[in-house]
């Protein structure tokens, strides 16, 4: 390293490595490892031992706190099976030893309260003869898994069930809760101008599309007071057109400002916002990366019988024509910057709501994996920390390497291919990037990889 590289690296370091100070909760660096949900748990939504060793992963690697994958505060409202919920006090013990897995290592831990609605993967079967609850009749435009517009009652029994949720993580020693508010589930359902189609108190003007949230946190403050962590996943901007042009364009960035004005609350709200964008899952911009076809035409066909648009997609994607002027279309939808995807949207926000409440915090999300493109987005305001995923399934220990260095090593970087995505529909959660692999051979490379991938199970539940 030159004088002026090892300056620049300090600089860096510095930006990156200082604490983080929340309202309620103090961190000791500015990496987050973000919501990562891969299936590691009992049918019924118990934790498994697969989950702690997993997220021990990451507390290992120096982040400064995890944010949960995907919880579901009901069954109703999942996404995919196996995954851990918070639906009932008889998960607070799984939770408990999450977090004290995590804790032993300096890390925090924050758990993603959430609910599919409409957007529900593969339900289940408790799930399957009934429709996503949701803020309106209409599928889900992507996979056109099917939805029912929720009553007063229902809407009143899921606000109640996201403050339980809350409740369970404060009992169970987590360090805080965020809503999944973004990427098209529930929250985002009744948020978005191209999906809300109420006429009632819950629809309409942005102060009745964000009501069902508001009285998500307000109930949450009421289980869990002032003094726990609160934070919202948001779409910075729903871009819900990309796919097909000819449907609502959703929320923008005037919008959202005027959601997360909302949601401070007058300061009694949340306490930090974590910025995403893309009103669907997968959407091009969210994760940000390419459409690995192979997988997708390997692993999607679980999801045929689910939505009245899969078969349509599915023959797409195996037409060997079709499929790649859908790969095109989808690289051209998400434009040619993937680190940091979402900085100058989370510039606005951050600066909106400094503007409001100056003890606010930003994260943003979406492809960072390099010292100066973190400490850059730090340093310019755009956001107080960093949101990592994709990155650190591929190098646990990312933050000890930019600790020493601008990023991983030369073809060992995430190449955001989101095979790691495409897989977790029937795989362990891992990456799937052969090339990242060692071996002189294919079948080398590939027992590497299935290698890493399985130790998440190691150490195994008995001995
Ligand atoms: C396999 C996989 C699972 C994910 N699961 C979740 C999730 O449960 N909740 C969520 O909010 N985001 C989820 N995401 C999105 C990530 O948290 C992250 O915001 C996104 O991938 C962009 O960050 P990255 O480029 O660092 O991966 C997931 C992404 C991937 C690749
Ligand atoms: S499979 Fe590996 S390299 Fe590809 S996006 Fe996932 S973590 Fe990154």
């Amino acid at each position: 390293m030159s004088a002026d590289d090892r300056f620049l690296h300090e600089d860096n370091v510095a930006a990156i490595f200082a604490p983080l100070q929340f309202r309620h909760l103090e961190v000791k660096n500015r990496l987050f490892r973000s919501n990562l949900s891969g299936m590691f748990d009992d049918y019924n939504g118990h934790g498994g031992n697969a989950r702690l060793n997993w997220e021990e992963k990451f507390a290992e690697g120096g982040v400064a706190c995890i944010i949960s994958s995907y919880t579901p505060v009901a069954v109703r409202g999942r996404i995919l099976t196996r995954y851990a919920m918070i639906d009932d006090d008889d998960k607070i013990p799984f939770w408990r030893a999450v977090g004290e897995r995590v804790h032993r290592h300096d890390c925090k831990f924050l758990m993603q309260l959430s609910h599919s609605g409409r957007q529900q993967d593969l339900g289940g079967v408790e799930n399957i003869y009934k429709r996503g609850l949701s803020s309106t009749d209409k599928d889900d435009y992507f996979h056109g898994l099917p939805a029912q517009a929720m009553t007063r009652d229902e809407i009143a029994e899921v606000v109640e069930q996201f403050a339980q949720g809350a409740r369970r993580a404060r009992a169970a020693g987590l360090d805080g809760v965020e809503l999944h508010g973004a990427n098209g589930y529930l929250i985002t359902q009744f948020l978005s101008s191209g999906i809300n189609d109420r006429n009632d108190d819950y629809g309409g003007s942005i102060e009745n599309r964000a009501r069902f949230v508001l009285e998500i946190v307000r109930a949450i403050r009421r289980e869990v007071g002032r003094d726990f962590h609160l934070q919202m996943k948001v779409n910075a901007v729903d871009h819900n057109d990309w796919l097909y042009p000819w449907i609502a364009k959703g929320n923008d960035l005037d919008d959202t400002l005027k959601i997360c004005r909302i949601l401070i609350d007058g300061g009694d709200g949340v306490d930090a916002f974590h910025v995403s964008s893309g009103s669907t899952f997968p959407h091009p911009r969210n994760p940000p990366g390419d459409l690995p076809l192979r997988d997708v035409v390997r692993w999607y066909d679980g999801m045929l019988s689910q939505g009245t648009r899969t078969r349509f997609n599915y023959a797409i994607f195996s037409n060997p024509v079709l499929s790649r002027f859908f790969l095109w279309y989808w690289r051209w939808r998400r434009g040619s910057v993937i680190e940091g995807i979402n900085v100058a949207y989370s510039k606005a926000i951050a600066e909106a709501v400094r503007a409001v409440d100056p003890s606010v915090k930003v994260l943003c999300t979406g492809g960072f994996q390099h010292a100066d493109a973190i400490a850059g987005a730090i340093r310019d305001g755009a956001c107080d920390g960093v949101a990592i995923g994709r990155p650190l399934i591929a190098n646990n220990d990312l933050p000890l390497i930019l600790e020493r260095s601008n990023g991983p090593a030369s073809g060992k970087e995430c190449t955001y291919c989101n095979k790691c995505l495409l897989n977790d529909l029937e795989n362990p959660l891992g990456c799937y990037e052969l090339s990242r692999y060692d071996g002189a051979t294919f079948d080398e490379k590939y027992d590497r990889m299935i290698a890493e991938v399985m130790s998440v199970f190691s150490p195994p539940t008995f001995h």
